[in-house]
């Protein structure tokens, strides 16, 4: 199978998933979060380098104060319970977003997680917590005005140094996004990341994403042909 080194999901249909079954939309949050851990382990194994999962947009604080509560609440539980696997591993996490707007518990356990793999090199998971791209990629303008407004930087930025200013600086760029739940939109996902990215929506709620479903993903793609906007021979 044709290597796929970042995959980008956004981790979509947690609601609707629990509404269906009778249960209240935390639960949905709660068995995607268990879900999180699945992947990553399916996705280390099918050859991904960095898996960037959007888990909690910069638009999702107009949900209400019990379901925002709740998913500030989960990165503690979810990494008290797999933390040390994790480890043990080889991952790393890593954050996008901003952490500083976050309740200070949630922003200082994800700081953990951080500093508690920084060493490791195996795959790199990337949370997406308190993101969106319009922000990041203003954020990113702001901070090269400044660094032009006090001499460290000119006018000659390229691309590949604009991508310097991102929150994504570490990463390549996405190869295959997928977004589960059947909608088919970005939401404010990584806009500069997928300029090339290929795009997969499927039906699958977000907690019913097996790892079969990833496979079935991973080979799709690498029947896909990219051709970055050239021609093929
Ligand atoms: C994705 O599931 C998780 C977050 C956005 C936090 P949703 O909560 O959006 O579930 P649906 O789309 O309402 O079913
Ligand atoms: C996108 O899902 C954000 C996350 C998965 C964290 P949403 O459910 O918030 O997106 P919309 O509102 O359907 O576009
Ligand atoms: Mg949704």
């Amino acid at each position: 199978m044709k290597e796929c080194s970042h995959v980008a999901i956004i981790m979509d249909g947690n609601g609707r998933w629990a509404k269906a079954q009778g249960k209240p939309r935390t639960a949905g949050h709660l068995a995607g979060a268990d879900n999180v851990r699945t992947i990553a382990i399916a996705a280390n194994e099918l050859g991904v380098k960095y898996l960037t999962l959007y888990a909690f947009s910069t638009e999702n604080w107009k949900r209400s104060q019990e379901e925002v509560g709740y998913l500030m609440k989960l990165p503690k539980f979810f990494f008290e319970k797999y933390m040390k696997e994790f480890i043990g591993r080889g991952f790393r996490i890593r954050i996008i977003g901003e952490m500083d707007a976050l309740p200070e518990g949630t922003a200082q356990v994800l700081r953990e997680a951080e500093e508690e793999s920084a060493s490791n090199t195996g795959l790199s998971l990337n949370i997406a917590m308190n993101y969106g791209s319009q922000r990041e990629i203003l954020l990113a303008a702001k901070a090269y005005a400044r660094d032009v407004a006090e001499g460290k930087a000119d006018l000659n930025l390229d691309e590949t140094g604009f991508e310097q200013y991102l929150m994504t600086k570490d990463f390549p760029p996405v190869d295959l996004l997928i977004r589960t739940s059947g909608e088919q939109r970005i939401s404010n996902y990584l806009l500069w990341q997928i300029a090339y990215a290929e795009l997969e929506f499927v039906d699958e709620a977000w907690p019913e994403f097996t790892p079969e479903v990833l496979k079935r993903c991973l080979e799709e793609y690498s029947h896909r042909d990219r051709r970055f906007g050239g021609v093929k021979q």
